[in-house]
């Protein structure tokens, strides 16, 4: 048995010890997006502190804790508050808890959704759009799956033709349409962070073929294809990367922009697994 494999089953035996509840779906909330979690009826609640091998969060702005519960009467789990590679974690660390939620070796879930706040650069995004992820671009330098693989967990050599699921795309996109609100569809470019980017790099981003970057998701979403689920992402454009017309940027207002837009996020999410 590999090491991650013994730390997952530890987790897995302490939650087991306050709830049965087998989630079907694994819920990633971004910086600034824990609406959702208000919409949850909560059956148990978990401190990461107390969950073994658990990193805890170091950002304010995150709340860390593991919420079992129904949503549009679906079992799920979330994370309010997620690990960033920037806070000094391993990518093993920040992907631990997708392998704690999953249906391999962990508690179940077979889906997860993933949100993020994100920087637009595709020229059309503006500020509080949100944006379905159709695909993603690794430029963290870093791989959660680096070191030895544990066979039963998922292959060396995982495909990566379809990250977002086709299906999930198509699910959020009606329930955005029959709820009215307009989403942008495009490629998410994960960066280590924590500064933002230089118009040089915005520009390099953008020519490479992405619409958004940010600092999370891209690990999770490897770790969970890794072990067979499927995964929707979605972000909140929280501000503007152009390069010829960028203006200073601080994490106040991302958070504030995300707050702002966060309704019509939690909104789909809700729809979407109500349809699930
Ligand atoms: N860059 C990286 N991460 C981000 C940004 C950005 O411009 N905005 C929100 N998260």
């Amino acid at each position: 048995m590999t090491l991650l494999r013994k730390h997952i089953n530890q987790a897995v035996a302490f939650i087991r010890k306050h709830t049965t509840m087998q989630p079907e779906i694994g819920i990633i909330l971004g910086t600034g997006l824990g609406g959702l979690v208000k919409e949850i009826r909560k059956e148990t609640v978990l401190d990461y502190d107390d969950i073994p091998h658990f990193p805890v969060s170091t950002v304010e702005s995150h709340h860390g804790k593991l919420i079992f519960g129904t949503l549009s009467g679906k079992n799920v789990v979330a994370m309010q508050g997620r690990f960033h590679y920037y806070e000094g974690y391993t990518m093993q660390q920040v992907t631990f808890p997708v392998r704690v939620m999953s249906h391999k070796a962990g508690l179940g879930a077979t889906t997860l959704l993933i949100s993020n706040a994100a920087g637009g650069m595709n020229p059309r995004f503006r500020k509080g759009d949100l944006m379905i992820i159709t695909d993603h671009i690794n430029l963290q330098g870093d791989n959660p799956l680096i070191g030895p693989n544990d066979d039963d967990l998922g292959p060396r050599f995982p495909d990566m033709s379809e990250p977002y699921d086709h299906e999930l795309i198509s699910l959020a996109q009606r329930a955005a349409r029959d709820l009215k609100i307009k989403v942008q569809h495009g490629v998410f470019v994960a960066v280590q962070g924590p500064n933002l980017e230089t118009r040089a790099e915005y520009r390099f981003l953008r020519g490479i073929g992405a619409d958004a970057v940010g600092m999370s998701t891209v690990p999770e979403n490897i770790v969970a294809n890794h072990m067979g689920m499927r995964v929707l992402g979605m972000s909140i454009i929280t501000d503007e990367c152009f390069p010829d017309t960028l203006k200073p940027v601080t994490v106040e207002e991302v958070i504030a922009v995300a707050n702002k837009a966060e309704p019509k996020l939690t909104a789909i999410m809700k729809e979407l697994v109500k349809r699930l």
